[in-house]
């Protein structure tokens, strides 16, 4: 279940509206894979961003994606377009990516799955909205300038919407959430390597709670 007020989401774009934070994860062993997902669509999120980072990432997303093939399944931390192939090959049905590489663009594109590229720069933001894309990765958001640039590119780039990630926590997702340019916020804060290597999977659903409560305060 994505969203209680919304029976079904058509897409990963309707998803990510009704419950917009998208949590990144990085998965040290295949085994965490369903106890991490389980725990988040616990919490009330259902979209996952399985990071490119281990030898865990892609059977973990074949299993997450098996097992719930309701939820939004997604791939992070992909480099070119052969790691985006390989995993919409074991069922990733979104790309995530740190930066804008116009041939994983066009892979994405010509395969119809949605990509969310990441950006930092203004010449970054309108290379990727000419490459037809109007809902960007903004990375690292803390780093690259935080709300002050998110503002700053809402005046010059008023057709295209944002996804901050890198250095986003409960402590400043509403200030981020309440952007008009900003759709979504992703991070690794709601499942953190720390409590996924624990065992801590209650943890995770409730720092999830934690962070829908705040969401649900934004979109009043
Ligand atoms: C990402 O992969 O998008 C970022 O590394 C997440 O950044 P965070 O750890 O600061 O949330």
């Amino acid at each position: 279940m994505i969203d209680p007020g919304k029976s079904v989401p058509l897409t990963l774009y309707d998803a990510i509206q009704a419950v917009p934070v998208i949590p990144v994860i990085v998965l040290q062993r295949v085994s965490d894979a369903i106890p991490v997902a389980e725990a988040l669509i616990e919490g009330g999120i259902s979209i996952f961003e399985i990071t490119m980072r281990t030898n865990a990432a892609l059977p973990g997303i074949e299993k997450i994606a098996t097992q719930f093939p309701e939820a939004f399944t997604g791939v992070g931390t992909v480099l070119n377009q052969e790691q985006a192939k390989q995993a919409v090959e074991s069922g990733a049905q979104f790309i995530v990516s740190p930066g804008t590489d116009r041939a994983t663009v066009e892979f994405a594109v010509a395969s119809g799955i949605p990509i969310i590229p990441g950006v930092s720069t203004a010449s970054e933001v309108q290379h990727a909205r000419n490459l037809g894309l109007h809902v960007l990765k903004f990375f690292p958001a803390g780093a690259a300038g935080g709300i002050a640039m998110l503002n700053a590119f809402s005046s010059v780039f008023s057709d295209v919407q944002f996804v901050p990630t890198g250095g986003v926590t409960a402590n400043n997702l509403a200030d981020y959430l309440a952007l008009p340019n900003v759709v979504a916020c992703g991070g690794s804060w709601l499942a953190p390597a720390r409590l996924v290597a624990d065992g801590q999977f209650r943890e995770i659903s409730q720092l999830t709670l934690e962070a829908i409560e705040i969401a649900r305060g934004t979109q009043s």
